[in-house]
């Protein structure tokens, strides 16, 4: 197979090592260096290539915040340094996504302590909160309560699980590691193209709050166009007093405050010793492997690494490479077990602290086998003939839900990776684009509107179209559950070898299957796993939506196989994607399907 080259591979399959190690011979002598069969190479045949650096690099979805990250690596600062950085760089430059006031997860492997470590800082639903806070009188969900009003924020812990990172695990001081954020707000940044559209494009659900039109657009009421400057002074003075007295800066005193001002004057639920009692939990991250590639990926309540690796598990006995890559038999392998693990998710998946989530059930190989066994290779079976598998009624689960869902969606990931080989891979979210749409009035952030990912009744579809039950119904102090991945994937040896994720509200997870599919199976370098066209199921509504990208001779065998084949209505995810790079330095591809991104190598 002539698959090796400039795109600095990460999988050997037995199949290709002898063509590849003559290859590597002859490139030897131009590399510079002798590389190993285990060495990332690069690749002449494909038309995506990854950016290169010896030694550190950062990934996100916006290249300035990327840049930041590099800088602290270059700095000094290790990859969590580098994260933080860029974590609250994103917070002013991407105002859609990142954010103080969401929440997210993070994965930490630190190289000399052998350690991974998952970061849950995940909103929690405040201490007023209640199960049916969003049915309306006929005890139906009220979509707008539950999406678009103060209640639906729950307690942020976005800043809470930044510090906690930086404290327990950087290097360079907190002032050093959050200055480049505060410059960027205080300074302006030039409104890029995405800026503006993200803006236009929600431009009703962002003029409905006084604070949110007054950050937003300029005095006049006029659009931010591309090329002007962009100031965000209060988020500045917020960013600063985080600099100063840390955690306290954020969860008490002025900003803590201002919170709850707005919670008043709004009608929301938040109170100060909702944020004062704000915790980060440290997690075990959960991990399978797969062939002799060992997964990593962050617990519930994300259920994000649960079914990634059940994906995984259940796909695992196929000759996947085989097939070919995005042949019709591939999709529909792929499809059926989204078909089955997101089944799954409906019914077993919620926060830990409340609810005893079935994980090692879910990940047991020989369930994933069972599984396998009842999927008919030659054609789909219908979402209404699969139930939950593991024995529970499912009948309070099913209600017409064929309806596409609408709701456009944001939430951002980064990957970091310093020169000693430590990885991050974080994924934060203020739930929607602009959350909430309300922001805090004085402290020039926005709140986000993440307790619609709690199940408000039993069935009913959030945002996503997602529907949950029991295990995920809403409780004072518990974390609706996410759809976000963070991965990091390990090498035989048991080093890091990549760390990716994505956003895409419910896709996230078929996002990120299919990119460590396309790595470990058909033998993709990073950034052409990441352009190549992607697929998503979710069991209900039963239709798979596909990107450009898939040919119409597929789409008809798939069509003919009973799949409900439709053009995605966006494009699918936007993964950020490190790796340990060629002869030892690292690199990095950004995901070309949303503007801005970049990977940014430290120099
Ligand atoms: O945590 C979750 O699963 C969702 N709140 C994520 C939302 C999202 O990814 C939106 N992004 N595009």
């Amino acid at each position: 197979m002539w698959s090796i080259g400039l795109n600095c591979r990460i999988s050997t399959k037995v199949t290709s090592i002898f063509v590849t190690f003559a290859y590597l011979i002859m490139l030897s002598s131009t590399c510079g260096a002798t590389p190993t069969l285990d060495t990332p190479i690069i690749d002449p045949k494909s038309r995506f290539h990854p950016v290169y650096s010896r030694e550190g690099m950062v990934v996100s979805q916006e290249i300035i915040a990327s840049r930041i990250g590099a800088n602290i690596l270059a700095l000094g600062g290790n990859a969590v340094d580098a994260a933080v950085a860029t974590g609250f760089a994103l917070a002013v430059s991407l105002p859609r996504a990142g954010n103080l006031a969401g929440g997210g997860f993070m994965l930490i492997h630190l190289t000399k302590r052998n350690e991974t470590i998952a970061l849950d800082f995940r909103e929690v639903a405040p201490a007023q909160a209640s199960r049916d806070m969003f049915l309306d009188l006929n005890g139906d969900v009220d979509n707008e309560l539950a999406r678009s009003s103060i209640k639906s924020s729950g307690v942020p812990g976005t800043v809470a699980g930044f510090l906690h990172a930086h404290e327990s695990y950087g290097r360079l001081p907190l002032r050093q590691v959050i200055q480049p954020a505060i410059d960027l707000a205080s300074k302006g940044i030039v409104v890029s193209v995405d800026l503006a559209h993200s803006i236009i494009s929600r431009a009703n659900r962002l003029r409905r709050n006084p604070a949110t039109e007054n950050y937003y657009f300029k005095s006049s009421g006029a659009f931010y166009q591309p090329g002007d400057r962009f100031i965000q002074k209060d988020l500045a003075d917020t960013i600063r007093r985080i600099g100063v007295d840390g955690h306290a800066g954020f969860y008490e005193k002025k900003t803590a405050k201002l919170i709850v001002e707005q919670m008043k004057h709004s009608g929301g639920l938040i109170t100060l010793d909702d944020l004062k009692n704000y915790r980060v939990v440290e997690r075990k991250p959960i991990c399978v492997y797969y062939q002799d590639k060992n997964i990593c990926s962050m617990p519930p309540p994300s259920s994000g690494g649960v079914h990634l690796l059940q994906m995984l598990n259940i796909l695992e006995d196929w000759d996947l490479d085989t097939l070919g890559h995005n042949s019709a038999a591939y999709i529909h392998r792929l499809v059926e077990s989204m078909r089955r693990a997101y089944a799954d998710r409906s019914a077993y998946l919620g926060d830990p602290d409340f609810y005893d989530v079935p994980v090692s059930q879910i990940l047991d190989k020989r369930y994933a086998a069972r599984l396998r066994k009842e999927i008919d290779l030659s054609k789909a079976s219908l979402s209404s003939d699969v139930y939950p598998g593991l024995a529970i009624d499912p009948d309070r689960l099913l209600r017409n839900l064929n309806k596409p869902v609408k709701e456009s969606v944001e939430t951002t990931h980064f990957s970091t990776r310093d020169k000693w080989g430590n990885t991050t891979s974080t994924t934060t979210t203020l739930n929607f684009s602009f959350g909430s749409g309300i922001s805090v009035a004085g402290a020039g952030f926005l709140l986000n509107n993440e307790m619609d990912d709690f199940s408000a009744k039993p069935g009913s579809p959030n945002g996503y179209g997602l529907i949950g039950g029991v295990a995920n119904e809403i409780q004072p102090g518990k974390r609706p559950l996410s759809a976000m991945t963070p991965v990091i994937v390990f090498d035989s040896t048991g080093d890091p070898l990549m760390a990716t994720g994505s956003p895409g509200g419910s896709t996230i997870i078929s996002v990120v299957l299919q990119v460590i599919l396309n790595i470990l199976e058909f033998d993709m370098g990073i950034a052409e796993a990441t352009a190549a066209a992607r697929i998503h199921h979710q069991w209900l509504p039963d239709r798979v939506g596909y990107e450009k990208g898939i040919s119409i001779d597929t789409l008809n065998i798939l069509r003919n196989m009973g799949h409900s084949m439709d053009e995605a209505p966006r494009v699918l995810g936007s993964t950020q994607t490190v790796s340990k790079g060629a002869l030892g330095g690292s690199i990095g591809a950004s995901d070309t399907r949303r503007d801005g991104a970049g990977a940014a190598p430290q120099n």
